[in-house]
């Protein structure tokens, strides 16, 4: 079981977006997937189609009471794809987790306490340096870091290298990153010569897989199901089955050495 979380401190650089359509893309290749919302505002359990305010065990309940991850799985509709959802009670969590002991590690001992039965996790993480996304950085082999072709967005990557090479030296030593261009504008100057600035600072810690702009996928989470339901033949759907190749190639690369 391959463990990826999807994070930045930026808001809106398409972090759900992204855990949504790649979990749904690994699926379609008939890898099994288990995506995790880690985050308050329940965008990506809102983008499967569940009401939060109606689910009574949401992902919460790990950080709260322990409760085994097992346990608060759900189906979604998309085959291949379940869910651990998320409410607002998470942010419950982010006040009340630091009280507990080795609070750093929950979430990794809740995915280990039972065998699950996935190829592929993906965590989606809210959009701050919080204890929850500490956790969900301690419990991954691989972080994936989407961040726009924006002044901002590259800015904010030096907080987050520092967080990272923090957590590789206290908790999880085999801890990688990949970062992944989203919402790219190719006819926009800015974001050519940012882009190209990234390649040159990250080379190899970059995706070589674009997500570039695309209008459907704003459609898809008023719809309730992942883009490549939605639009299966949109430049998006290409774009996230590209990605999802890349980095299963990645993952076999890297447990052969
Ligand atoms: N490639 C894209 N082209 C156009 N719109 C996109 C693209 N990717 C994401 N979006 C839209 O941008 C907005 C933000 O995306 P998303 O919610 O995935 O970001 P996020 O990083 O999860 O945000 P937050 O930090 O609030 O959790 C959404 O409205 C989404 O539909
Ligand atoms: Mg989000």
């Amino acid at each position: 079981m391959y463990i990826i979380a999807l994070s930045n401190e930026k808001g809106g650089v398409a972090k759900t977006t992204t855990a949504v359509s790649l979990g749904a893309s690994f699926a379609e290749t008939g890898m099994k997937v288990l995506l995790v919302d880690l985050d308050p505002q329940a965008n990506m359990t809102l983008a499967l189609g569940m009401e939060p305010s109606k689910i009574k065990l949401s992902s919460a309940a790990v950080f709260l009471e322990n409760t085994p991850i097992a346990s608060i799985i759900q189906h979604t509709s998309f085959p291949n794809v379940d869910i651990v959802p998320s409410k607002e009670e998470m942010a419950t969590s982010e006040r009340f987790l630091p009280m507990r002991p080795e609070y750093e590690c929950t979430l990794r001992n809740s995915l280990s306490a039972q065998p699950l039965d996935y190829d592929i996790v993906l965590m989606d993480c809210p959009p701050s340096l919080g204890v929850i996304t500490l956790n969900a950085y301690i419990a991954s082999n691989l972080l994936v870091i989407p961040t726009q072709a924006e002044y901002f967005s590259v800015y904010a990557l030096r907080n987050l290298m520092t967080w990272i090479r923090r957590v590789r030296a206290q908790y999880n030593p085999g801890l990688k990153y990949r970062l992944l261009l989203t919402m790219f504008d190719r006819r926009n100057r800015t974001h050519r010569v940012l882009s190209e600035q990234l390649r040159t600072n990250f080379e190899d810690g970059m995706l070589s897989t674009i997500i570039e702009i695309d209008t459907k996928l704003r459609e898809t989470a008023i719809a309730g199901v992942p883009i490549l339901v939605h639009a299966p033949k949109s430049r998006a759907s290409f774009q996230y089955r590209a990605l999802a190749q890349e980095i299963s190639e990645y993952v076999k690369e890297t447990a052969v050495q």
